[in-house]
Parts: C-alpha cells; structure tokens; sequence
C-alpha cells in the first residue's frame, strides 16, 4: 500500500477529538446486540489513545527508515524535519487541497494524494467530514494546480487505464491497495478474501460504522443497521467494536466485520503481488 515503513505505517497525532459521551454510550447501547451474539461486553466508556505516537517516533528516529508515511493528520512540523534529519523522506497523505498546501507548508517530501474511491479509512484530516464524490484523477489536477510537490495517486484503481489517467492527470506515480487484498502476500483475513470475491458484496459504502472514522468497505449487515448512527468518534470507536469484528472475522462472519475494500474490489485477483503490479504496469 504505497511505501511505508514495514507494518502499519505510524498515524500522525493531532490532539484526538472531542467525544460526544452521550452519542458515544448511545451507540455502545445500540452495538450491544451484536457483541452478544458472540458473548462480549462493550465497554461504554469512550477510549481515546494517540496510537503511542510519541514511542513511534523514538523509534523511527533511533532506527531511521527510507521512508515515512503519513495519514490521518500531520504531526508537528519540528517532528517531520526530525524525521528527515535522520535521513527519512516524509510523505504525507491528503484528500483534498487545503490539506495538500498545509502539508507542503508543513515540509513534507510528497504528497499521497488519496481519493474518495480508496479502500479503507479516508485520510481526511477531519473524520467529521464525509468524502465528496471527486474522481482521484480530479484530485490530482486541483491539487497539482496548487502546490508544487511531486503527487502520488491512491483511490480506487482498477487496471492499467486507471494507472495511465492518473499520470497523465499529473501523478508522478500511482499506489494501489485494494488490488492486492487477495494476493499471495496479503495479511487479509479469510472471511475478507471470500467476501472480496463473493458476488452477494455487490457494492462499496462509505461509513463510520466500525471506527467513527469514514472508510469504505464492502456494504454488509453492520453498515446496513448501524451507518447513520455511528459518531464521528475516532479512534473511541474502532476500540468500542475491535473485538466484535475480531470475533467476527474469526467465525467467518462477513456480515459484522469491516470489509474494507475500494471501488476497485471486483479486479483484485489472486497470485503473487508481482503479477498484479506487472499486470498494471504493462504497456506504460
Ligand atoms: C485494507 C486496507 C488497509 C489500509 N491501511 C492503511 C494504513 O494502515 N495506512 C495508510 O496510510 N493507508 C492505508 N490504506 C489506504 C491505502 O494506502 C490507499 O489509500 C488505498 O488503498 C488506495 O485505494 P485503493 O484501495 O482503491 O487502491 C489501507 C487500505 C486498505 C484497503
């Protein structure tokens, strides 16, 4: 998924957001049902955490890699011109462009310019905010037309003319991610292989359903009783329901699991991840 350190790459930490209590406890309320259907208690109380962003940096600083990728935010300028004294390139991922021109001003290296198509969560700086329907190709021509650093593509690719339209929307290169959620190498779940291939998954939602965090997924029975309720509460609610889609994923259970998948799911193919990327590549 892009280059990243290896593992997931470290999310940038703003001051984690307010949580409406009451709209958090009525959602845990809401949720109950479904933990009990595999003997788990939701805990009601909201739970913020940073995601150790500060060991993360340590880590990163003491142990530098190539590159550092990041998403959700951006972390203090003085953190990214550490990251590059050590050696690091910084690229951060942005959805729209006032978060490219704040990331440049930030001194970041590239951008990851990521569309509302994307498998999985949004980037977006603001998880208040829902992904508008812009093409990533579109993404890429109004966030060319305002800051000057070289631009990657992510957000739903589909084949080699996707990757071809992205270049010549003025990518300097393209990731993909849902592509590679069957191959061989892929960390995917059984219950999320099969429901990637399963013709009864027939569409792509986004939703906040699982974390309070938009992302998009394979529409299932979760986002179907729950999508409109789910607030705006990042990371509280991917604590609130982690264990449920763990239980979930486990007893193969696609209907109550996060299906993250972009637009571009029903070309995701088995076999190596060698052959996707070539298959893509071929012809450019
Ligand atoms: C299952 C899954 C997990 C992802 N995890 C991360 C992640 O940990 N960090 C990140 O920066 N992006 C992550 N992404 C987003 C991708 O880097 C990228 O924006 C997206 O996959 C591109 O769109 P596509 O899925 O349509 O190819 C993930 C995407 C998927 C599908």
């Amino acid at each position: 998924m892009g280059a990243t350190p290896s593992g997931s790459p470290p999310e940038a930490s703003p001051a984690p957001g307010c949580v409406d209590e009451a709209s958090f406890r009525s959602y845990a309320a809401e949720l109950q049902p479904e933990a009990d259907v595999y003997g788990l208690r939701l805990d009601p109380a909201p739970k913020i955490d940073d995601d150790h962003w500060g060991e993360k940096l340590a880590v990163l600083l003491e142990h530098p890699v190539p590159l550092v990728s990041l998403t959700f935010g951006l972390p203090a300028p003085g953190d990214i011109a550490r990251l590059q004294a050590s050696g690091s390139k910084v690229f951060a991922t942005v959805t729209i462009p006032d978060e490219a021109i704040a990331a440049q001003d930030a001194g970041v290296d590239a951008l990851i310019v990521q569309g509302p198509a994307a498998g999985g969560h949004s980037a977006t700086f603001d998880p208040a905010r829902t992904p508008g329907p812009t093409s990533t190709a579109q993404l890429i021509r109004q966030i060319r037309s305002v800051v000057s650093l070289p631009l990657i593509a992510a957000g739903g690719v589909d084949g080699p003319d996707a990757v071809r339209d992205l270049l010549a929307a003025g990518a300097e290169t393209v990731a993909v991610g849902t592509l590679l959620l069957r191959a061989d190498e892929a960390g995917t779940s059984p219950t999320h292989r099969a429901a990637l291939a399963d013709p009864a998954f027939d569409e792509t939602v986004i939703t906040r359903a699982f974390t309070g965090r938009p992302a998009r997924a394979l529409r299932n029975g979760f986002i179907d009783r729950h999508d409109g309720n789910a607030p705006a509460a990042y990371p509280a609610v991917h604590h609130l329901t982690r264990a449920l889609r763990q239980a979930a994923a486990q007893a193969g259970d696609a209907e109550r699991v996060h299906l993250w998948a972009g637009t571009g799911y029903r070309n995701a193919s088995q076999g190596p991840t060698a052959s996707v990327i070539e298959a893509l590549t071929r012809g450019l």
